[in-house]
């Protein structure tokens, strides 16, 4: 494949008001610009200081003026036309986790386009087919740039209001800085061959100790995103509401209540419908025992709202079951933690039947571990041989939880990563329908790093 290098910035700051001064949140802007200029939005991604540890700064990279960055915002079934401007001292590219589009707009390097040099802009053009919860990231050197702060949110809003009156979307996100809000190392061998290199500081829209403000008697859509690099939530809430669960990533689900422990593993989303009760109550939001952020109900005039119906479902292609081809993927540990790093690679830690990624080589995607033929329908046993959990990631398509030895699913759902827990087997299906070659990986970022990583074609 052949790529041509998108515009230099050159001639285009002009378009955009870029301050040099410091004191960060204002120095760049973003925004929906005039859609005849050509996009909706103009994404830049630069350095920022935020204020994760009071009193300190965290020299993190931001996707506009916060990080997590921007919510980006589009109506199912329209156009989503963002223009990237890298002004990082590095290079980049954006993914859209989860969304399904074509191959080119995909932002995987080397695949999908070259990587966007500092200084350089790219034009993210797509249609946005399922209405849900999303987000955006890099590629390209995962573990920094994700860890640095380059996530954020992606809306896709249903065609049809949906009943819900109020909706928030909290970005859940470890980082990992030390005491003075500095950087420590995001990916660490012998913890990327185990769970995976943890943060250490939580925050909601990057906030410690958040608080967040709802309306008292509404019912009201809680988007929680898991764009942390490796930690896996064990959602739970503390109070006195009640809580359903109206989606599972990007699809909905016929709703049900939260019960105790909602596992989110990285990349995952959920979303919740919660009764806020009366006025100066609190919820705390939990991962596990740990206080995640803090739900204050203020006093609303509004009439209390009632739940309403469940979310419509995406137009995925069901897959045929009864015709659908077997295909197998293991997932390995092969955890060797004193490889020599010396030479520039990462250590080759995991394996995907067999095969381990090397994020130094640009040519492992010419070698897919799976040829699909287009339109037809798959089912992939999904093994995971090791004693960690994975949240199994596929880019391109959605795919359909079946069953599993583990698990006992109320009900199959879409979606675009299953946490596929230790010794756990899972069953998935799809429909080939998207031409290209798909990244297939966990999507802890240091083992994506370290070998858990595969390209799956679709011809
Ligand atoms: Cu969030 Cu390769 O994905
Ligand atoms: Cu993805
Ligand atoms: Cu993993």
């Amino acid at each position: 494949m052949s790529f041509t290098r998108r515009q230099i910035l050159g001639g285009l700051t002009g378009l955009v008001a870029i301050g040099l001064g410091a004191g960060g949140a204002s120095r760049y802007w973003l925004g929906r610009s005039d859609p005849d200029a050509g996009h909706d939005y103009e994404l830049i991604a630069a350095p920022l200081d935020v204020e994760l540890v009071s009193g300190y700064k965290t020299e993190a990279w931001a996707f506009g003026p916060s990080a997590p960055g921007t919510e980006l915002r589009v109506r199912q079934g329209e156009w989503l036309r963002v223009r990237f401007i890298n002004h990082l001292p590095v290079e980049t590219t954006i993914h859209w986790h989860g969304i399904r589009l074509p191959l080119e707009m995909d932002g995987v390097p080397y695949v999908s386009q070259l990587p966007v040099k500092p200084g350089e802009y790219f034009d993210y053009k797509f249609r946005v087919p399922d209405a849900g919860s999303y987000w955006y990231h890099p590629h390209v050197s995962s573990s920094e740039e994700l860890g640095r702060g380059l996530v954020g949110p992606l809306i896709v809003e249903e065609r049809e209001p949906t009943g819900f009156l109020h909706e928030r979307t909290l970005s859940l996100k470890t980082w990992h800085v030390d005491e003075q809000g500095a950087f420590m190392p995001f990916s660490v061998p012998r913890e990327a061959a185990r769970n995976g290199t943890a943060g250490r500081l939580i925050t909601i829209n990057g906030q410690a100790g958040s608080v967040t403000e709802l309306p008292a008697g509404q019912v009201v859509r809680v988007r929680l995103l898991n764009l942390d690099n490796t930690w896996t939530y064990r959602i739970n809430l503390r109070g006195n509401c009640e809580a359903k669960i109206y989606a599972l990533d990007g699809n909905p689900i016929t709703p049900r209540p939260l019960q105790k422990d909602y596992w989110l593993g990285p990349g995952m989303r959920i979303c919740l419908a919660i009764r806020i009760p009366e006025a100066g109550e609190e919820i705390s939001l939990r991962d596990g025992f740990v206080r995640l952020g803090t739900l204050r109900s203020v006093a609303s005039t509004q009439a209390p709202g009632d739940w309403p119906p469940a979310l419509p479902a995406n137009p995925i292609a069901e897959p045929d079951l009864a015709n659908a081809e077997k295909l197998n993927f293991n997932f390995e540990w092969v955890g060797k933690v004193s490889v020599n790093t010396e030479n520039g690679k990462p250590p080759s830690l995991w394996q995907i039947n067999g095969q381990a990624w090397d994020i130094t080589d640009k040519t492992c995607a010419d070698r897919p571990i799976a040829t699909l033929r287009k339109g037809k329908s798959y089912i992939f046993e999904l093994k995971n041989m090791t004693q960690y959990q994975h949240p199994i990631h596929l880019h391109g398509m959605s795919f359909k939880v079946l069953s599993s030895n583990r698990h006992k699913f109320q009900e199959q759902y879409f979606t675009d990563t299953y946490l596929l827990g230790k010794n756990e087997s899972a069953q998935v299906a799809l429909v080939a329908d998207n031409p290209g070659t798909w990244m297939f990986h966990c999507h802890v970022i240091d083992h994506m790093e370290t070998g858990l990583m595969a390209a799956i074609e679709v011809v």
